[in-house]
């Protein structure tokens, strides 16, 4: 019998009701196809710092370190918002978990159903087919990990910089999953930089260019700036099939790509490392796009749908369960066709609770 081995780590907030919808779901798509799963829960976030004294407990990462995958919920919220900057949830988890594993791969997929349409704040006859596109966002460079300093200058004045840093290589390899990204889907990608500003950017274009041209000369290259690509998303964002940006860029789009989707509660993520595991995929976490969302935490009325397809997607890349994966996936795209909707995605229909959202998927597996 096969058996996925991986670590969860629930976070804070709606993290861990969402994740105990999403394992549900998973058992009950992996037990049918003979496929066992053995995980463990770890603290990680507030939580970690509340029952550990650290965000990211040794602990925590040693447990990951022996998974083939990580199955993420999401970290933060008010009670940790007046530490220091260095010690929230975010910073001190999230992003050091990204660099410890060199999840250097972020991949955010923007779907829209067309029967959901409703739930984008664009007219629908911008979207008419709904959304399907790609972000490939670089996660462990740039901006958000080159060097930062906080002075006080001889004339008493404070400046703090955040220094943006790319390596050839590094572009390359982000580079070569957006490829594999766009060889699967239309064969098209855009490049979103700031060459006409940024240094790095123009690194980041030349790269681009040379790069595909000897790589993958049979797929369309456009590169755009981040602040057309921005208004261009607002505008038409099924013009996008595939984006490839830096950290920050991406960051930034792929919120917009979530509100443009409809609801941050339908969008998972993947983020994957250069290490591949022991079935020969690549390491990676998976967590939703969306948050803690402390406003409704606790309550059972949250989303499962991103984190159950964060779990479709650990299936996906980390096991190479294409099939288990897309069971999942209709699945899904199922209950929320016949209605079953959690508040944020209910328009008017009465709303489910996060339970009963989650029987809705597992009844449709
Ligand atoms: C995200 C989040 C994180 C990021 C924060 C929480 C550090 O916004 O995953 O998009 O900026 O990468
Ligand atoms: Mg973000």
């Amino acid at each position: 019998m096969q058996t996925l081995k991986f670590a969860v780590l629930p976070g804070d907030g709606i993290g861990p009701e969402v994740m105990k919808v999403a394992i549900d779901a998973l058992k009950a798509a992996t037990g049918p196809a003979g496929i066992a799963l053995e995980y463990e829960e770890a603290d990680v976030g507030g939580i970690a710092i509340d029952n550990h004294g650290a965000a990211l407990p040794e602990a925590t990462v040693a447990l990951c370190e022996k998974a083939d995958a990580i199955l993420f919920g999401s970290v933060g919220g008010p009670k940790w918002e007046n530490l220091p900057p260095a010690e929230q949830p975010e910073r001190a988890a999230l992003l050091p978990i990204r660099k410890h594993f060199s999840l250097f791969a972020n991949l955010r997929p923007g779907l829209l159903y067309k029967e959901l349409t409703d739930a984008s704040p664009l007219k629908t006859e911008r979207i008419p087919d709904g959304i399907d596109i790609v972000c490939v966002r670089e996660l462990t460079g740039g901006i958000y990990f080159g060097p930062k300093e906080t002075q006080t200058l001889e004339d008493g004045d404070v400046q703090a910089s955040d220094t943006m840093v790319y390596k050839r290589s590094e572009i390359e390899r982000i580079l070569d999953v957006a490829i594999a990204s766009a060889k699967a889907r239309s064969g098209k990608i855009c490049s979103v930089d700031k060459a006409n500003v940024l240094t790095t950017s123009v690194l980041w274009r030349k790269t681009a260019t040379e790069y595909i041209a000897d790589k993958a000369p049979e797929l369309e290259l456009s590169h755009m700036y981040v602040d057309n690509a921005a208004m261009q998303m607002a505008r038409d964002p099924n013009q996008f099939d595939v984006l490839v940006t830096e950290n920050m860029f991406g960051d930034i789009l792929s919120d917009e790509i979530g509100i443009v989707c409809g609801s941050l509660g339908m969008l998972s993520s993947a983020s994957l490392g250069t290490q591949n595991n022991q079935h020969g995929h690549p390491f990676g976490l998976y967590e939703p796009s969306g948050g803690t969302a402390p406003d409704i935490a606790g309550q059972g009325i949250a989303n499962p749908c991103a984190q159950i397809l964060s779990s479709a997607l650990m299936l996906r890349y980390s096991f190479g369960l294409n099939d288990v994966s897309e069971k999942i996936e209709a699945a899904v795209k199922k209950a929320v066709m016949d209605d079953i909707r959690t508040g944020d995605i209910a328009f008017g229909k009465p709303a489910v609770s996060t339970s009963e959202m989650g029987e809705a998927i597992k009844e449709r597996l």
